[in-house]
């Protein structure tokens, strides 16, 4: 068991010691922002900043588990089960592990900014994004890591 086997714990000890981060959040209207917190060859934390409206495309993380916390704000996650797509409400306070197989899309539907710490491990390398037709998500393009998860 390594030190970051629970990779929520890892998020939620960076998100509750704000003085700890390199840098401050900071917001983009144009896409959402993001800043890489820590690296090491076992796993990576990023710290993103989400306006209202703004999303992700459905996406995996390239065979990187993960999880992440939400710090203020909130999030909503949406993944597909069985053809159904399924809302989770992710408040502040609140976070989830996945594993690495694990397709999502996560959006601020609030209307407050929202901040959230993200954990990759391995580091991200790749991420695959996903188009949803009929209730199934379909490959839709092979991206480099660190554009947009
Ligand atoms: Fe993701």
């Amino acid at each position: 068991m390594t030190l970051f086997s629970d990779l929520l714990a890892a998020a939620r000890r960076w998100a509750s010691d704000p003085g700890s981060w390199p840098i401050q959040p900071q917001y983009d209207t144009a896409e959402r922002w993001y800043a890489r917190l820590a690296e090491t060859p076992e796993h990576e934390v990023w710290l993103l900043t989400w306006l209202p409206g703004q999303e992700t495309d459905w996406h995996d993380h390239g065979g990187s588990a993960g999880a992440f916390t939400v710090v203020s704000g909130a999030l909503v996650e949406r993944t597909v089960s069985g053809g159904r797509v399924r809302h989770t409400d992710l408040p502040a306070g609140s976070g989830r592990r996945f594993g690495a197989h694990h397709v999502h899309s996560v959006a601020n539907r609030g209307a407050v900014p929202a901040i959230s710490i993200h954990v990759y491990a391995p580091a991200l390398r790749s991420m695959t994004r996903y188009r949803l037709l009929d209730g199934k998500l379909r490959v839709a393009e092979v991206e480099r890591a660190g554009v947009s998860w």
